[in-house]
């Protein structure tokens, strides 16, 4: 829920702290009583996640995540209760890799031994059974099957939607999807007899609810969190505080020893991106060079929204924005390229590198065809920043003037 990865980059560790924060803030306004604990919430350690839900005045529940002396550092459940009924809650984490930095000196116990010892502590307590698992769909599905007691999953972690319950045995498997998109709404209609698990039936909408008063309904709705749901002005002010913030943020980071010119950072999620090139060599020539022999193609790429790409997010204030910025420039976080929005210089725009990729490959006979392919649009023309994006129709609107070669 917190963050996007258990390993930000040293550089855009602020920005998401903050974002965080935002984020804590919002889901305690909207009511959020209870969480499942995932890796990424703890990408700034657990005592940070900790005091978050303190100030939002929600829980984390894991049951299965230890310190360092063989504690639970979070509650492993609660027990409410909800109009009468007796709800009993219970957190499952994923397996944590130990190696992500938020998670030093945390360790775990096997999720479904922990789950039965869960279950027969809260069975006798409450009327419904609800695990909020944050494991991902397959392995819920196993923890349905592996226990007997749990009422409902409801899980996170594989970001998989299921747009209808799926039912393991007496348990039902629902699903929280990702970055809030959605709110899912479950009612369930069950008889009152203790120790007996439910035998399930959907109502789907529409149809009549079943005749036989021993069996245990539930219907499921799926609601979209998009524009038409309308804004609420507490929350809009909390993200407009949240970019304000973002814009003063000042991020500075050395480039990393012997690396030059600026490889980013070293965390594990830039390491994939290879060796930093050897020092003395310009990966990203820049327009000005490209256009100094490609003086056709300059012209017409001069004519295109990509030549000033930077200018829309300079209006809205979002230039220091590291979740803006990559697809408004050429070279953010790749090797050779910009890693922090104070070495931008040079790199603003979508420029003739962005598509043909850096001038270093240039000579290899590649660069007409990256810049056309559909996966170099798609990078940045993805679903939430480009939803109508049709790319056989906004090819040739892109594409430069082929080169007028000398007869052979
Ligand atoms: C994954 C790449 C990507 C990211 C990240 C991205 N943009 Fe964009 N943005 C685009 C593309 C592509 C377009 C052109 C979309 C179109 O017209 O179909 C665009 C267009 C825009 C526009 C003009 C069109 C409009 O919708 O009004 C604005 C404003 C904008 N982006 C702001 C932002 C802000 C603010 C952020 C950070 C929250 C951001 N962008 C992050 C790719 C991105
Ligand atoms: C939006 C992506 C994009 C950008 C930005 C872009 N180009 Fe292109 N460019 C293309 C496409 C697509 C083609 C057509 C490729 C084809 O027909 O195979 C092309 C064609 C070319 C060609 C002709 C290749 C040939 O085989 O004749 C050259 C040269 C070229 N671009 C240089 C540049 C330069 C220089 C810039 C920057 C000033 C630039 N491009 C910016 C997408 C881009
Ligand atoms: C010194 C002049 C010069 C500069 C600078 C230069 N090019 Fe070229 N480029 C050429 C010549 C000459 C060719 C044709 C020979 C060939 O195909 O390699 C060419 C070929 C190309 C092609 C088509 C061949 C292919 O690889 O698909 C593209 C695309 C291209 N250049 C893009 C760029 C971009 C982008 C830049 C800036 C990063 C750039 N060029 C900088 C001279 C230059
Ligand atoms: C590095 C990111 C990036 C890449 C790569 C890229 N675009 Fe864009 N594109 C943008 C952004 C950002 C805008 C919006 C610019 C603005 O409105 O200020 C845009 C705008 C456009 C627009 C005008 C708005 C619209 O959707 O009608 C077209 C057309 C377009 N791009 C086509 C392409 C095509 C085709 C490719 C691949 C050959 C491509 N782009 C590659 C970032 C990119």
């Amino acid at each position: 829920m917190l963050f996007k990865t258990p390993w930000p980059m040293e550089t855009e560790k602020a920005q998401l702290e903050l974002k965080a924060r935002t984020v804590g803030k919002i889901v305690g306004k909207l009511g959020l009583l209870a969480s499942g604990l995932g890796e990424s919430d703890l990408s700034a350690g657990p005592e940070f996640a900790a005091s978050l839900a303190k100030e939002a005045n929600f829980y984390w529940l894991s049951a299965n995540v230890l310190d360092k002396n063989g504690k639970k550092p979070f509650h492993s459940h609660m027990l409410v209760d909800v109009g009468g009924v007796r709800v009993g809650l219970f957190g499952i984490t994923s397996t944590l890799t130990g190696s992500a930095p938020g998670q030093q000196g945390l360790a775990q116990s096997e999720p479904i031994a922990v789950a039965r010892e869960e279950i027969a502590f809260l069975r006798p307590k409450c009327e419904v059974l609800v695990c909020l698992s944050h494991m991902g769909l397959a392995a819920d599905q196993e923890l349905a099957r592996q226990t007997a007691g749990i009422d409902v999953i409801v899980g996170g972690h594989s970001r998989e939607m299921t747009t209808e319950p799926i039912v393991a045995g007496s348990t039902l498997v629902v699903q929280a999807f990702s970055q809030g998109k959605y709110v899912g709404r479950l009612d369930l209609d069950m008889p009152r007899v203790p120790g007996v698990p439910p035998t399930w039936h959907f109502v789907r909408s529409g149809q009549a609810p079943p005749a036989d008063p021993k069996l245990s309904r539930f219907t499921a709705a799926f609601v979209a969190l998009d524009k038409k749901m309308g804004e609420d002005a507490a929350i809009v002010a909390d993200i407009k505080s949240y970019n304000e913030a973002v814009a003063k943020l000042v991020v500075s980071a050395k480039p990393p020893a012997g690396a030059p010119p600026v490889p980013g950072s070293t965390t594990p999620t830039q390491q994939p991106l290879g060796p930093p090139p050897p020092a003395g060599t310009f990966t990203y020539w820049g327009v000005p060079l490209c256009a100094s022999c490609h003086v056709e193609q300059s012209k017409f790429w001069e004519g295109t929204v990509h030549a000033r790409a930077i200018d829309i997010l300079k209006k809205k204030n979002r230039v220091n924005d590291q979740e803006c910025i990559g697809c408004h420039t050429t070279g953010f976080r790749e090797p050779g390229g910009f890693d922090i929005p104070a070495r931008m210089a040079g790199f603003e725009n979508v420029q003739c590198e962005a598509c043909h990729g850096p001038g270093l490959d240039h000579g290899k006979g590649s660069m007409a065809k990256r810049g056309s392919a559909e996966a170099t649009c798609r990078r940045c023309h993805d679903k939430s920043n480009s939803p109508d994006f049709d790319y056989a129709a906004m090819l040739p609107i892109m594409s430069c003037p082929k080169m007028q070669r000398a007869p052979k």
